[in-house]
């Protein structure tokens, strides 16, 4: 990454976190990824060479910003996805020179996995609503194809029994090997054999 790039990531977080702390209401905050989760999931997706990527929960575009980088290496594209009009996310692509790459879909999440094909994602990665995520079972390990990776966050931290059920359907999913790494929030990362 280059270092404009990666200065300009860093006032974006910066920013985000101020921004949140004078915000009373959770839906109005921009609730970023820990940078170094953020920089572990862009690793992946070089490593795995992903072409497409989806994201749930663009916010204003912190995390969609790194997948963007990380996209322009493989030659890939990353979709991401927010039921809410998304807190200048488009401007900040924009401003990082990565629209490119980059698809903004206005959408509710379970709506918008039920519509994908079936084993077409390379890395699916869920950072929205997490008591939400059991509701849009089977489709997130359908749309994953074989070798994919579905990457979760917040397993740890803040609430981590909100992820329970859609922890348990991992678990019960002989298809997808999959582990929790302390990293940040905590990062469960589930693999498609
Ligand atoms: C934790 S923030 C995402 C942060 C972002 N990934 C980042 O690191 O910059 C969660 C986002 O999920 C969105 N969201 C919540 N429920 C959703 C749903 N059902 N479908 C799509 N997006 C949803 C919220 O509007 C919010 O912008």
């Amino acid at each position: 990454m280059n270092t404009d790039l990666q200065e300009f990531l860093n006032q974006l977080h910066a920013e985000g976190v101020d921004h949140d702390s004078s915000q009373v209401d959770r839906a109005h905050r921009y609730r970023n990824l820990n940078p170094e989760t953020a920089h572990f999931i862009a690793m992946l997706v070089q490593l795995m060479h992903a072409q497409k990527v989806v994201e749930i929960g663009t916010s204003n575009g912190y995390s969609t910003i790194w997948l963007a980088d990380a996209v322009t290496t493989t030659g890939g594209t990353i979709t991401t996805v927010d039921i809410e009009s998304q807190h200048g996310a488009a401007d900040n692509v924009e401003r990082a020179g990565l629209t490119e790459p980059v698809e903004f879909v206005h959408a509710d999440a379970g709506e918008y996995l039920a519509g994908v094909e079936d084993d077409s994602v390379d890395v699916l990665f869920l950072d929205a609503e997490r008591t939400q995520y059991a509701g849009w079972w089977p489709h997130p390990y359908r749309v994953l194809r074989a070798g994919g990776l579905m990457l979760i966050d917040n397993a740890h931290h803040p609430a981590p029994d909100e992820l329970t059920a859609f922890v348990a359907l991992i678990a019960d999913e002989p298809g997808l090997d999959q582990l929790v790494l302390p990293l940040g929030s905590g990062l469960i990362m589930a693999r498609k054999v």
